[in-house]
């Protein structure tokens, strides 16, 4: 064991992990979609996710207007909507148009519900804390989907 720096040690172990989905309301209408590393749940009764999101992302501007998220655990074959999801920012394009990915109205504030994904998990921030140069903000799962047969995606390399 050495002493070294954060990014050096960082980068040895923060692969395989799981990467999400967060589907979230525009201020000004329609909805947007996020790349998430940085989740987590946090609570078992009720069941809660927290996801961490950069003070620079549109989706903090949708988080900080509307609060609600869908939060999507994508299927293996979804990889290159993860991509493009967390390539683009949704002040400069509409995601769900340019990616044609396709979806159905939840039951909380007809967030949609991504119809391929493995699982949705539709949430209603409960708290926030800023961390760093990014808010994380906690959300009480109100209704879940599932796809028993699609497998979940993961980030190996
Ligand atoms: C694999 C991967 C994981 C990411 N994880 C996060 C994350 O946990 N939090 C975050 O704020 N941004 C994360 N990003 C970056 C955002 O997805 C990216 O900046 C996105 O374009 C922001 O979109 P928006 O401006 O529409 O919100 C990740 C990107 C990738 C490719």
């Amino acid at each position: 064991m050495i002493q070294t720096d954060f990014t050096a040690a960082y980068a040895r172990i923060h692969l395989p992990a799981k990467v999400v989905l967060a589907v979230t309301q525009k201020p000004h209408g329609g909805y947007n979609l996020i790349t998430l590393e940085w989740f987590m749940r946090t609570s078992i009764v009720p069941p809660m996710f927290a996801i961490s999101i950069g003070h620079s992302r549109f989706s903090l501007e949708c988080l900080e207007t509307t609060r609600f998220f869908n939060l999507v655990f994508p299927a293996s074959a979804q990889k290159a909507l993860l991509t493009y999801c967390g390539s683009n920012s949704g002040r400069d394009l509409d995601k769900f148009t340019e990616t044609g990915v396709e979806y159905f109205p939840g039951k909380l504030r007809k967030l949609p519900i991504l119809k391929d994904a493995t699982a949705n998990f539709e949430c209603e921030i409960v708290s926030q804390v800023r961390s760093g140069d990014h808010n994380i903000y906690v959300g009480q799962v109100h209704y879940t989907w599932l796809n028993k047969e699609n497998e979940l995606f993961y980030y190996i390399h």
